[in-house]
């Protein structure tokens, strides 16, 4: 993670049972010069120029960037800041993620375009109300084979187990 300071009051949020490949990146909003001038950083140089320290409004703050759930993200990837990532996506390696991914897509590229969906629309409704993940430890011992194996007869039962 780069360019996080608390001060800015933003965060990564991520989600449960997410793979996320070596050498990935989330670039966070603390890395945005001001642009509406010169982007130099005067400020950090001090003498006299600290006055001219960006206020947080004049940043271009994106907000929280946030991963969902049973996400895998490939190597070498690089996530922009605000960049909200549903569900079940999948990021392809070297990608330069800039846009919102939503739930069960993958994508790729620079900048990341959908690949494709991993499922039909019906399908991800679905999985985005059974939510496997939430569920205690036990109950995801116990239908492991359904979870790797997307089976959704036996995943429709693991959600009136909740
Ligand atoms: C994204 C990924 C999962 C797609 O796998 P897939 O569904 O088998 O995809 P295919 O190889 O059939 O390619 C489908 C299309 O996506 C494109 N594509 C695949 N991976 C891509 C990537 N990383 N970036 C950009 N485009 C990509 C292909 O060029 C192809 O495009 P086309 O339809 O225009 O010809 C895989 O390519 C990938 O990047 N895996 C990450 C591996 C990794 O980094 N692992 C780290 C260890 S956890």
């Amino acid at each position: 993670m780069l360019y996080h300071y608390e001060v800015l009051g933003t965060k990564l949020v991520i989600g449960k049972f997410c793979s996320i490949a070596p050498e990935t990146r989330f670039i966070m909003g603390g890395g945005n010069h001001r642009m509406d001038g010169s982007t130099y950083p005067f400020n950090i140089f001090g003498n006299g120029w600290e006055a001219y320290t960006p206020t947080l409004e004049q940043l271009p703050l994106k907000g929280d960037t946030v991963v969902g759930n049973d996400v895998w993200i490939g190597r070498r990837a690089t996530i922009m800041p605000g960049v909200r990532i549903g569900d079940g996506a999948i990021i392809g390696a070297e990608s330069v993620v800039v846009k919102d991914v939503k739930p069960y897509t993958i994508v790729g590229g620079n900048p990341a375009k959908e690949i494709r969906n991993r499922y039909s629309p019906e399908i991800i409704e679905e999985l985005l109300e059974i939510r496997w993940w939430d569920n205690d430890i036990e109950i995801i011992n116990q239908h492991i084979e359904a979870i790797v194996s997307g089976d959704m007869e036996s995943l429709r039962k693991m959600k009136t187990r909740r």
